[in-house]
């Protein structure tokens, strides 16, 4: 058993009631690669913001369960290194599907799970949840758990239609659950393919595609039914047009690929949504970044020579985010 305490990580409790109270949301950056975490460490060290770092199962399989808590490890000695004193980071796992994996992770050096039983009939996810959260709680690990169900793909769940959370179920889900934040169905869905153009209108200006507003009122109508409660919004990458466009003009294919505007992140940023998961973003700051490299540069082949203005790349999306969209900085 190695405790999240021991690796200098933090649970998720004390900042998601701060951000609550301060009207901003904590960015939840998920990681794969070391060039990722360098980008999300420097990021939060230069904005002074609190930071969620995940792993999605899939991050696990790509990277390896040990290497990754080492790496989170690894990320509060290098925030320290980097100047910041008093690090708030946390290691969270990203849709954890069964209660084994996030046994793992709770002894596993993790200071906070998701449970994502969203896609199991609701008597089901309040006992996966239940269970889950009963386990880890003995160790101060704080648990998310999901209701409603995100149109696209949640990891291997794949999902055509997005069920928005039903506010009637709110209260009896978490109070039954116990779980310490609740990710909700408004409208985000994951990927950089986030609406279909049908379900867009297109900017008469720009040829670009506009996409349908999220549901506020059922955020309103569940911030009321659960006041203070900390609410999570996965699939919020807004995917900017410019990465795209820089990544179709060097040989990529990402046709009307997308995301959620910023704006209205920005407003739910100062809501009861806390914690706002971006993972599509990142990739799309690196992919461009590589692909503008290898179309200027064709005789580099060392990956240093790619990877730095990748690393950079996302570096500026992740300050971007801080700053401009959640507002987390200025926090620690
Ligand atoms: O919600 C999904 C995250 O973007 C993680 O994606 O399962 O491909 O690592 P992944
Ligand atoms: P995006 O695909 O919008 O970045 O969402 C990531 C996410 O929700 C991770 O859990
Ligand atoms: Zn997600």
């Amino acid at each position: 058993m190695t405790s999240y305490k021991e690796l200098g990580l933090v649970n998720t409790r004390e900042m998601f009631a701060k951000a609550i109270a301060g009207g901003y949301a904590i960015p939840a950056f998920n990681f794969n690669t070391l060039e990722q975490m360098q980008a999300i460490v420097q990021a939060a060290v230069e904005t002074k913001s609190p930071v969620i770092m995940q792993v999605s199962k899939g991050a696990r399989n790509y990277a390896n369960g040990t290497i990754l808590r080492y790496m989170a490890q690894g990320a509060v000695e290098y925030a320290k290194e980097l100047g910041c004193k008093n690090p708030q980071i946390v290691l969270h796992l990203d849709h954890g599907d069964t209660f084994e994996l996030c046994k793992d992770c709770i002894d596993n050096g993790f200071s906070s799970v998701m449970i994502d039983g969203s896609s199991l009939p609701y008597e089901e996810n309040i006992a996966l949840t239940k269970k889950v959260v009963e386990y880890a709680h003995q160790f101060d690990v704080t648990v998310e758990a999901e209701l409603g169900v995100l149109a696209g793909v949640e990891d291997e769940v794949a999902s055509e239609v997005s069920h928005y959370t039903k506010p009637e179920e709110v209260v009896d889900f978490s109070t039954r659950s116990g779980c310490d934040s609740l990710a909700i169905s408004i409208g985000t869905s994951h990927g950089a393919y986030k609406f279909t153009p049908e379900q867009c209108t297109r900017d008469p200006k720009t040829g670009r595609l506009v996409p349908p507003p999220l549901a506020f009122d059922i955020l309103h109508e569940i911030e009321k039914r659960l006041p203070g409660f900390p609410i999570v919004l996965h699939g919020s990458s807004s995917v900017p047009q410019e990465e795209v466009d820089t990544i179709n003009a060097h040989g990529g294919k990402l046709p009307d690929a997308v995301g959620i505007p910023e704006e209205q992140l920005r407003e739910a940023s100062k809501s009861a949504v806390c914690k706002i998961n971006i993972d599509s973003d990142s990739r799309l700051a690196m992919t461009a970044a590589i692909r503008k490299h290898f179309d200027e540069k064709p005789g580099d082949f060392d990956p240093r020579q790619y990877l730095k203005p990748a690393r950079e790349n996302m570096k500026k999306m992740y300050i971007h985010k801080i700053v401009e969209v959640l507002g987390s900085n200025n926090k620690l």
